[in-house]
């Protein structure tokens, strides 16, 4: 980057930081008007990296960033040359499991709380992918588009509606995508609801449900990490109220229903129990140790179940859960609800009118009815691409499935999945969803990042990903290889 791209950005930032201020103090956040001079970045090709080989910088490479870092390592014309922690055997540990594999890259190190400016202002790198705490998704975003570069954030990608404006802004004004890495829109049942949507089989969807309950106790707090590390995660649930993780069950569903395309969140509520299930008090008392700066934590203000509705402009409906710590089984819900038909998973089961089978939607489908549909539809990408996602590995696979599509997209200049649009309006959720729990459930309005723009773009289509052309052999995937599971 030359100098005087240098100081434009930095330019930038100052004006951004001001008519942030100025927006809050008058109130009209929900409203404040975009800068970002290029103009909407939905539908965008961005061709840069087009035909030659994608350059990424990891920064986080803790649990996740490792589980990336291997399976980014299998993708034909997608090479590592960064790796960036604050701590040092994180970096030394990646490095070494690389070089195990023989790796053609050495990356270079980057190594420290704040080594991700210098990765994002000066690294020889074209993508960003982000796996740290969530409190520095955005800033490493942000930095990562003003240093020119794409990121890819994982989720939640930013925690308050101010941070999603700022990649909003950013994104539009350097003509750069950013993408939130949510692995859920690539699950089996959510591709199939995809495709099924896309095939009419729903009739006019009108309602959906999707969650993560995941019971977490184990987790929040570790005793077992250092309080360091384990702290970040636990520390939110301690400081906020509201749902801080909505994308998992969120995203797949606005894929689906065409949120920011063609339709848009209007206002939400939200509402929430207390923290019957974790008892952080007693934890505090009986299992931390003495020197655990945990100890001195105020009272938990997280409760166990958050439940927010939200309204879109269509009238349509959706309802999404949180829940960490309740002893339920894991949970998405992946439900949707149409004029024809319905279908949910966990179990998954399904109900059609009889237009398409002869039968009434008045009990689910038997389980060889039920079976026939997930085959008879599945998505063709989860087609194409389950078997040797699967042998990498990565939530069933789902996670490859998404490093292959934004490296397929990139590599042949195609948009992206999931635009910095559909990052904010669901990541705002974070602030939003507290918000409404903290005056009484009343209704929040959640903010049009598009500007208007959702009217003329057209939902998601039904995508693939050409593994020949990649240059991916599934059959040459080394097992030993593969994703760690996380
Ligand atoms: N999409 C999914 O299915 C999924 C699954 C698990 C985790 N996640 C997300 O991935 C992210 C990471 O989760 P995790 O479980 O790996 O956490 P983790 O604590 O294991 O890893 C975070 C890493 O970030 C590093 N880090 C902290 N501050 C840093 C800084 N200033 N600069 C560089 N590195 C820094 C830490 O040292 C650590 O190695 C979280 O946002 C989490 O929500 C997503």
């Amino acid at each position: 980057m030359n100098a005087t791209h240098m100081s434009d950005r930095r330019g930038f930032l100052k004006g951004a930081a001001w008519m942030g201020a100025a927006a809050v103090a008058a109130g009209c956040r929900l409203d404040r008007l975009g800068f970002g001079d290029g103009g909407v970045m939905q539908d965008y090709r961005y061709t840069k990296l087009a035909g030659r080989d994608i350059r990424v910088g990891f920064v986080g490479i803790g649990s996740r960033g490792r589980g990336a870092v291997h399976r980014v390592s299998m993708i034909p014309g997608v090479k590592i040359v960064a790796l960036c922690d604050r701590m040092r055997e994180r970096v030394d540990e990646n490095l070494k499991w690389l070089a195990d594999r023989k790796y053609p890259v050495v990356p270079k190190s980057y190594v420290g709380d704040e080594a991700y400016k210098d990765l994002c202002d000066f690294g020889d790198c074209d993508v960003i992918y982000c796996a740290t705490p969530w409190h520095l998704h955005q800033p490493v975003a942000l930095r990562a588009l003003y240093g020119g570069k794409l990121p890819l954030v994982e989720v939640t990608s930013a925690l308050t509606v101010d941070e999603c404006w700022e990649l909003v802004e950013a994104s539009e004004k350097f003509r750069i995508p950013c993408m939130q890495l949510e692995n859920c829109v690539y699950g089996e049942i959510e591709l199939l609801e995809l495709n099924l949507a896309r095939l009419g089989m729903f009739g006019e969807i009108v309602h959906a449900e999707g969650a993560y309950i995941h019971d977490l106790r184990g987790l929040v707090p570790s005793t077992t990490h250092h309080p360091s590390e384990a702290h970040w995660r636990y520390g939110e649930n301690m400081r906020h109220k509201g749902n801080r993780y909505p994308t998992h069950g969120l995203v797949p569903i606005c894929q689906t229903m065409g949120i920011n395309r063609g339709d848009r969140f209007d206002y939400l509520v939200s509402l929430e129990n207390g923290p019957h299930n974790v008892n952080y008090e007693r934890m505090k008392k009986e299992i931390l140790k003495d020197d655990d700066p945990r100890k001195f934590d105020p009272p938990a203000e997280m409760g166990d179940m958050n439940t927010t509705l939200i309204k879109t402009v269509n009238g349509k409906s959706i309802m999404v859960q949180h829940d960490v710590s309740s002893p339920r089984p894991y949970s998405r819900i992946c439900l949707i609800s149409g004029t024809k038909g319905i279908v949910r998973d966990y179990p998954f089961q399904c109900a059609f009118e009889d237009k398409y089978y002869d039968q009434k939607a008045h009990e689910w489908f038997g389980e060889d009815a039920a079976n026939e549909i997930r085959r008879k539809y599945m998505h063709p990408l989860w087609r194409t691409a389950s078997d040797v996602a699967k042998k990498v590995g990565g939530h069933g696979g789902m996670d490859f499935i998404m490093d292959l599509r934004w490296a397929y997209c990139l590599q042949n200049g195609f948009p992206l999945d999931m635009d910095v649009y559909d990052l904010a309006a669901t990541s705002c959720l974070c602030e939003l969803t507290e918000k409404s729990v903290r005056s009484g459930s009343k209704p929040v309005r959640v903010p049009d990042f598009t500007r208007g723009n959702w009217r003329n773009v057209a939902p998601w289509g039904v995508v693939n990903v050409d593994l020949k052309k990649m240059g991916l052999d599934a059959g040459g995937v080394d097992k030993d290889a593969a994703a760690l599971n996380v």
